[in-house]
C-alpha cells in the first residue's frame, strides 16, 4: 500500500509536540517531520534543540498547513478555530489534541467532514474510547466518567473557590461536581478534553454524564468510564502518570497521538 502522508507539521511545541518529535526523531513513526509552529518562538527552538536526527522548519501555521500533508494540533483550545479554518481552505487533514476546541466548533467540523477532510481526535488520556466507538452502533444508553484527582490538581479552580471549597482542607473523598459534561468542562476547563472526546465518540456533551471526585489518598490522576448499550456494559479504568515533558499533561495524551499518527500513516491496524 502506499503511504500518502509524507510530511507532518506540529503546532504547538509543549508537552505534546516534543513527546510526538522525538517519537519522529527515534524513528518510531516513518514521516518526515517537515514543520513546526508555536507562538512562543522559543519553545520551538527548545524542541528543535532536543532532536538529533530530524530538522523541521520553524514555520507559520498558515505556511505550515499548505506545506505539510498532515497537521497536528498541540497548543491551545483556543487555536482550534483558525487552524480548522485553514484546514479547510487548504484541504489538509488534520489531529486536534485540543479535544475541547474541537467540541466548540462542530459547525466547522461539519463543514470540514462536507468537504472530506479527515479529522482526528486521538484517545487522548483514557483508555476505552475505541470500545465507546464501536458500542455506538449497537444503541448507547449511558456513558459516565469518573474522574479522581488529588487535591493539588485543583488548586486555583475558579468555581471550587467560588464556592468557598478550600482544596488543602480536604481529607477525605469529596465529589465536586455531578452532571453533564457540558456543563463540567465550563466549571473544571482542566477536565475539558477527556470529557469532550468522551462526548465527541459517544452521545453529545449534554448526555455524557460526568462525576468529579476530590481524593486525598491518591497521587495521580485515575479516569474511569462506564458505558452501557446493547452490546452489555464496559468499565475502563486508566491511572495516569504525566509526561515527562509537562507534570500537568498526562503521558497517555501524547503516546495516543503517537499511534494514531502511526496507524495514519503505517498500513497495519491493529485494535482500532
Ligand atoms: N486530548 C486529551 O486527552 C488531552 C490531554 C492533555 C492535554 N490536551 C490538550 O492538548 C493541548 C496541548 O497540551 P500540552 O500539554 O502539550 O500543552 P503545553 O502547555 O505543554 O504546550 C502548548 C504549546 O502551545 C503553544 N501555543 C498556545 N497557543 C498557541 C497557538 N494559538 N498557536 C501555536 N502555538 C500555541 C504554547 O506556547 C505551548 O508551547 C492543550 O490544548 C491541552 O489542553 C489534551
Amino acid at each position: 500500500m502506499e503511504i500518502k502522508i509524507k510530511k507532518l507539521g506540529i503546532i504547538g511545541c509543549g508537552a505534546i509536540g516534543n513527546d510526538i518529535a522525538q517519537a519522529v526523531d527515534k524513528g518510531n513513526i516513518n514521516v518526515v517531520l517537515h514543520a513546526c509552529f508555536d507562538v512562543d518562538r522559543k519553545k520551538f527552538d527548545a524542541l528543535a534543540g532536543k532532536l538529533k536526527n530530524v530538522k523541521p522548519r520553524f514555520m507559520p501555521a498558515e505556511e505550515l498547513m499548505t506545506e505539510c500533508d498532515l497537521v497536528v494540533e498541540c497548543a491551545h483550545k483556543d487555536a482550534v478555530n483558525s487552524v480548522l479554518k485553514m484546514a479547510i481552505a487548504h484541504n489538509r487533514d488534520i489531529m486536534f489534541l485540543s479535544a475541547g476546541g474541537v467540541l466548540e466548533n462542530t459547525d466547522l467540523i461539519e463543514e470540514a467532514r462536507k468537504k472530506k477532510i479527515n479529522i482526528y481526535v486521538p484517545s487522548g488520556a483514557v483508555v476505552g474510547i475505541d470500545g465507546l466507538d464501536a458500542a455506538k452502533y449497537s444503541g448507547l444508553r449511558k456513558v459516565t466518567l469518573i474522574t479522581r484527582k488529588p487535591p493539588q490538581a485543583f488548586k486555583g479552580v475558579k468555581s471550587l473557590i467560588d464556592k468557598g471549597i478550600n482544596v488543602d482542607e480536604i481529607k477525605t473523598e469529596t465529589t465536586v461536581y455531578e452532571g453533564s459534561a457540558k456543563e463540567a468542562v465550563k466549571d473544571f476547563p482542566q477536565n475539558i478534553n477527556i470529557a469532550a472526546t468522551l462526548s465527541l465518540a459517544g452521545i453529545g456533551s449534554e448526555l455524557t454524564l460526568v462525576k468529579i471526585i476530590i481524593d486525598p489518598f491518591i497521587t495521580n490522576n485515575i479516569h474511569e468510564i462506564i458505558v452501557e448499550g446493547d452490546f452489555g456494559r464496559f468499565r475502563a479504568i486508566t491511572e495516569n502518570l504525566p509526561s515527562p515533558n509537562n507534570p500537568k499533561t498526562s503521558y497517555l495524551t501524547s503516546l495516543s497521538a503517537i499511534v494514531l499518527i502511526k496507524k495514519i500513516v503505517e498500513p497495519i491496524h491493529i485494535g482500532t
